[in-house]
């Protein structure tokens, strides 16, 4: 392990204000959003939308790093070029999912275990010759009646650390991602409680398997009230209790919080990382590295059609904008009207 090179990633990936395109749905993912906008889930649909935010001209300003799916990462663009290399010659880093998605949690089928690790090594061999330089691993975390059990957070817990190890072993970046899912009615109190003992047992669970820290991002939730919760927490709620909690859970040598999206709206994704970063007060960069709130505005300007690769570049170019400003406190609700002029 390569402690420098992994904390040189970890570093880039969050510098000046710049966040991860989170572009790794699975196909059966992509299938559900394309299928919201009209459009046929095919490999060359794929790759046209996927390069079209890839050359979004100045991406490079807003964006440090893409995570792909494995398709992506194999693809070739519309010309012939490595989607890869495209990435790579604008100064943004490759990035690969490897877990493999979830399956029910053995005698709790209301929980989320997550797999992949099976050769995990010799795949990351060769996205490395694919010019991947970190990874993601997501593990999914459910609040209910009774839920989360113990035996599901140490399991994913214990799952992400080995992951983290594996990727560290290879100078590989892990993006080390526990989500407690925004779904029910529990409140934003609740969303706290679990997401610190969550956060508790990774970190556990790192230290016990010798993950460096200063060499991992962290990817997790927000603490907010649950999207039926008929109590939603203000923005500054927001932000207040999950710095609170971070300063309470996560170490100082983790060199970044990079969030996801999670379900929220574009508009407020932005507003939450923007009010946290305007409060300040914590040793880590806060960033961002969302799918749906990046994605879902160019989604709907694409629509599929090339006559509407501009205007859906633009719309991309805008929420990575806003998401930078966030990222650096200087973010307002009314830069939202302001055009992209990169
Ligand atoms: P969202 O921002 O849409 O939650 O996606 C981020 C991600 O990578 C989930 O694993």
């Amino acid at each position: 392990m390569n402690l420098k090179t992994l904390n040189d990633t970890a570093n880039a990936l969050v510098a000046n204000g710049k966040g991860i395109l989170a572009a790794d749905e699975s196909t059966g993912t992509i299938a559900k959003r394309f299928a919201a906008i009209g459009v046929e889930n095919t490999e060359p649909n794929r790759r046209d939308y996927r390069e079209l935010m890839f050359t979004a001209p100045g991406v490079e300003k807003f964006i440090s790093g893409v995570i792909q799916y494995d398709e992506t990462a194999r693809q070739k663009g519309a010309k012939g070029n490595m989607l890869w290399e495209t990435l790579t010659k604008r100064g943004i880093i490759p990035g690969i999912k490897v877990d493999k998605g979830t399956i029910d949690m053995p005698l709790s089928p209301n929980e989320k275990v997550t797999e992949g690790l099976d050769g995990l090594g010799k795949r990351l061999d060769e996205y490395k010759a694919l010019g991947c330089r970190f990874a993601k691993w997501r593990a999914v975390i459910t609040i209910g009646k009774g839920l989360p059990t113990e035996a599901c957070l140490r399991k994913n817990a214990d799952l992400l650390a080995h992951y983290a190890a594996i990727c560290q072993d290879k100078d590989v970046v892990p993006i080390v991602e526990p989500e407690v899912l925004m779904d029910g009615d529990h409140t934003q109190q609740r969303c706290f409680e679990v997401t610190e003992q969550t956060l508790h047992i990774v970190f556990e669970a790192l230290r016990h398997h010798g993950v460096a820290l200063e060499g991992i991002l962290l990817k997790p939730n927000m603490v907010i009230s649950a999207d039926k919760c008929p109590q939603q927490a203000s923005v500054d709620q927001v932000a207040a209790e999950t710095l609170r909690l971070f300063r309470r859970t996560v170490p100082a040598a983790v060199p970044g919080i990079v969030f996801l999206s999670g379900g929220q709206s574009d508009e407020v994704a932005s507003a939450h990382l923007g009010a946290m970063n305007r409060m300040g007060g914590g040793p880590w960069k806060l960033s961002f590295s969302y799918g749906r709130a990046l994605q879902h505005a160019p989604q709907h300007a694409w629509k599929g059609q090339a006559a509407n690769v501009a205007a859906a570049q633009q719309a991309f170019l805008h929420r990575a904008k806003m998401n930078t400003a966030a990222a650096l406190g200087k973010y307002t609700s009314a830069m939202e009207k302001e055009p992209v002029g990169v």
